[in-house]
């Protein structure tokens, strides 16, 4: 048996869509552990591109166990949606499972996501889907869950008083009419009976896929500079994407991991608001934002995009203890003429090798490079590592000198078929 996580090392988008759907073809079970719709996995598969924002990217492979862990929040509405647009493309969803555990995002948390980032005195750049709102309710214990959607006077009882405080906050704080009770309490319903079919005690059924010697990938959200908790706080997602929301978001024991693979672009990107040290606010930036097509799955805004920064990467390592790197997009650098790597970063003139341990100074901190030689030539039909450029393989051993972690997996391209394999998974 194999546990595997594969998260982002970076601020998302790193393409762990297009690595879960490829490994997924050996898992025998594909878990999503934390998120929600904020995150857009975008999966291509011969020459035709589908987006996902909740359900595993495993889906692609007819019947292929998917779950949805505890550690998720759920939006019915984007669920249903999602499952209709897979029918839709005649693939087979019949494999999806939820977790009873699994926290649901309400009509509230939409809205008070919303107007918190509009009236707010600062703004996180939140993907406004409730996420936030959702995680909250879930930590202070008033959250609903997609078992209380079952049960009609369990969730009326939840419901009631979630909304009397929400109304109040709403109509009192800021200046929304509210939600009706009961139309509310009816639509929901509705969305249990719908998902009932697929609701399973999620922990039982992986942990036994794992007794049973199966093959079990856990795929990340969002990357791990958006933690809540090792990120750059507060301009974070509210969850854990990192390692250990892998165990904590679907029941697992961290003695059955075997592999945490982290996935990282050969540059960096991010959205939203937040510190960003080796951000291109120029041509470069742009070059890369149009050859990298950096344009947000969620809601489509333009990715910020800067150098490789390796000290992030070191400390993606050691916040998830990556036993491997995947680097996809190599070929959106194969027409630039020159590369750097960030390797540390100047800080009031002291030189930090680590990332800081107080996120405030990442805003000032000055990336020291590396400058290497691009390729100059197209890498994206490549399909053998010893066929790269001379200095394709400069740059990614140079990255794995940097990082100390070997580099597994290489992609150079979105397809399935543009992924070169260094180090088997599964068997792969
Ligand atoms: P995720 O959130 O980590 O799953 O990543 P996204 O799907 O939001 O963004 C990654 C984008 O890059 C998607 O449009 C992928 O199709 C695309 N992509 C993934 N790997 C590669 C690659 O190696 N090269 C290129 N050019 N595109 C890639
Ligand atoms: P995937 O899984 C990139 C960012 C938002 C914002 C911050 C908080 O596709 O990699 P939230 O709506 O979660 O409260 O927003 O987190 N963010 C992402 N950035 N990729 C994602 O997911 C993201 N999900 C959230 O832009 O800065
Ligand atoms: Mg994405």
């Amino acid at each position: 048996m194999s546990a595997v996580v594969l998260l982002g090392a970076q601020w998302g988008d790193e393409g762990k869509g297009k690595i879960t759907d490829f490994l997924a073809e050996r898992a025998e079970v594909v878990c999503r552990y934390q998120g929600g719709n904020n995150a857009g996995h975008t999966v291509v598969i011969k020459n035709k591109t589908y987006k996902l924002h909740l359900i595993p990217s495993g889906i692609f492979y007819p019947g292929k166990l998917c779950i949805i862990g505890n550690g998720v929040v759920i939006d019915p509405e984007v669920l249903f949606k999602e499952l209709d647009y897979i029918k839709e493309n005649n693939l087979d969803a019949s494999g999806l499972r939820i977790s009873g555990s699994a926290h649901v995002i309400m009509p509230y948390h939409k809205c008070l996501d919303e107007i918190q980032e509009e009236l707010g005195s600062f703004k996180i750049g939140t993907t406004k889907r409730g996420i936030g709102p959702c995680y909250m309710d879930k930590i202070f214990r008033w959250g609903i869950r997609v078992s209380d959607l079952l049960d009609p006077a369990i969730f009326k009882e939840v419901l009631d008083r979630n909304l009397k405080e929400k109304n109040l906050l709403l109509q009192r704080v800021y200046n929304h009419p509210g939600f009706d009770c009961q139309e509310m309490y009816e639509s929901y319903l509705e969305y249990g009976k719908k998902m009932k079919p697929h609701v399973v005690d999620a922990s039982l059924l992986i942990n036994k896929a794992l007794d049973e010697n199966k093959d079990v990938l856990f795929e990340g959200a969002q990357g791990t500079l958006l933690d809540v908790d090792h990120g750059t706080y507060p301009f974070v997602t509210s969850s854990n994407p990192t390692a250990g929301g892998a165990c904590t978001g679907t029941g697992v024991g961290p003695t059955r991991i075997k592999e945490v693979i982290g996935v990282a672009k050969a540059y960096t990107t991010r959205v939203g608001e937040g510190p960003f040290p080796t951000e291109l606010k120029n041509a470069d930036g742009e070059n890369i934002r149009n050859a990298g097509q950096e344009y947000g799955t969620t809601t489509g805004r333009p990715r910020r995009c800067g150098w490789l920064d390796v000290v992030i990467l070191r400390y993606a390592a050691r916040i998830n203890g990556l036993s491997q790197l995947v680097i996809t997009k190599l070929d959106v650098l194969d027409k630039l003429e020159t590369l750097k790597i960030c390797t540390g970063y100047r800080y009031k003139g002291e030189l930090l090798k680590e990332f800081p341990p107080n996120i405030k100074h990442l805003a000032d901190c000055e990336p020291v490079y590396e400058i290497m030689p691009g390729w100059m030539s197209d890498t994206s039909e490549i399909k053998e590592y010893k066929n790269l450029p001379p200095n394709a393989k400069r740059y990614l051993e140079r990255i794995e000198e940097l990082v100390k972690v070997k580099i597994g997996i290489v992609s150079l391209g979105p397809g399935r078929e543009q992924t070169i394999i260094l180090s088997k998974v599964f068997g792969n």
